[in-house]
């Protein structure tokens, strides 16, 4: 049993999983939105309380049987960078990435926790790459986590990145793909190669830039641009494409970073290209984001569906059918052996 915590900006998500042969299965999942403060912008444990107890009643009406939790840090507090080194062993990449690690992280090595994850082993380079994520958090923000679980009265197995955990439940593992996270506070951008994560960027432009978006541009307040927002989205032809005209240059912001990430990869990976974007969290289910999208980018753009690699009875299908994108984070963390 494996239990995925994902810590939202505006909600919380967990999903517990059940080893079943080779795959998963679903043994019971639920969200809850909170008013409170997230672990990275609370200053102290008074703070954490509003979130910590909305984690607690979740655990329990969710009847989530296990207390062993996995987290994710979120994406804009962690530095994740792609680096190449000569064909190395699997040890001296370990050493080299010990020694060299804060050349490539703006924070002392003493002050973070790094791990570093082998991408591939490319022979037919010359001269011959192997290539290494790695990846830093600041040891203060990993305490803090840890130490909201800890209030929430559970007790935490693992930590990693919210795009590893996307990229495991929502990559194809035959091609290259890019996977969008919009949230509420950021939108997170990775690309995967055959399901493993080898590009990351997070920009603070999604759901709640969209809302205040609507609420200026239509002179609304912000319950009423929420609605607004979900209801017509990007569509032209709704409330006379007056939200689609408030949202449209908020959404180039994410587009157009969208659009660079592609291009860097192309040029790093010399041709190779993501065939489809997939996207997940709240902000996916905005009206019309994803065939916007496919116009903008000219890639197939589509909303990830992360129980597509676990099995679920017919019955809890239609229940989470509409909140699906939502635990793509969640079940990530709960895939992690
Ligand atoms: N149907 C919808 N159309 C547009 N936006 C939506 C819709 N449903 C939810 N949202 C937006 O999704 C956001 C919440 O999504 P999600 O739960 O993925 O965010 P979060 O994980 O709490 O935030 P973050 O990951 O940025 O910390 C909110 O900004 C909300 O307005
Ligand atoms: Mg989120």
């Amino acid at each position: 049993m494996s239990v995925g915590l994902d810590i939202g900006t505006k909600t919380i998500k967990m999903v517990e999983l059940v080893k079943q042969g080779a795959g998963f299965s679903l043994r019971a999942s639920g969200i809850v939105g909170h008013k409170g403060k997230t672990p990275d912008q609370s200053k102290d444990e008074k703070e954490l309380v509003i979130l910590t107890e909305a984690i607690r009643k979740l655990h329990k009406d969710a009847k989530i049987s296990s207390k062993e939790v996995i987290i994710a840090l979120p994406e804009t507090q962690v530095y994740t960078r792609t680096i190449k080194f000569p064909l190395l062993t699997d040890a001296e990449v370990a050493s080299a990435v010990k020694w060299e690690a804060e050349q490539y992280i703006p924070i002392p090595a003493n002050e973070a926790i790094i791990q570093h994850q082998i991408v591939e082993r490319r022979e037919d380079t010359t001269p011959p790459q192997v290539v290494v994520l790695l990846v830093a958090a600041p040891k203060a923000l990993v305490e803090k986590y840890a130490r909201a679980v800890e209030m929430s009265g559970m007790n935490l197995t693992t930590i990693e990145t919210e795009l590893m955990a996307l990229v495991r439940s929502l990559a194809p593992m035959d091609q290259s793909s890019m996977i969008v996270d919009f949230g509420a506070r950021s939108s997170d951008i990775a690309i995967a190669k055959n399901g493993t994560l080898v590009f990351s960027r997070s920009i603070p432009t999604a759901g709640e830039a969209f809302t205040r978006a609507v609420s200026q541009f239509l002179g609304v307040d912000e319950t009423q641009a929420e609605e607004y927002k979900r209801t017509y989205g990007l569509s032209a032809t709704q409330l006379e494409g007056k939200v689609k005209q408030a949202l449209d240059p908020v959404f180039r912001v994410v587009s157009d970073e969208m659009k660079k990430a592609i291009h860097f990869y192309q040029s790093e990976e010399k041709g190779d290209s993501p065939t489809s974007a997939i996207l997940a969290g709240g902000t996916a289910g905005m009206p019309e984001a994803a065939s916007t999208l496919t116009k903008l980018l000219g890639i197939e753009v589509i909303v990830g569906n992360p129980f597509s690699k676990v099995s679920v009875d017919p019955q809890a299908v239609t229940q989470l059918a509409g909140y699906a994108p939502l635990y793509s984070i969640a079940v990530g963390l709960a895939m992690r052996e």
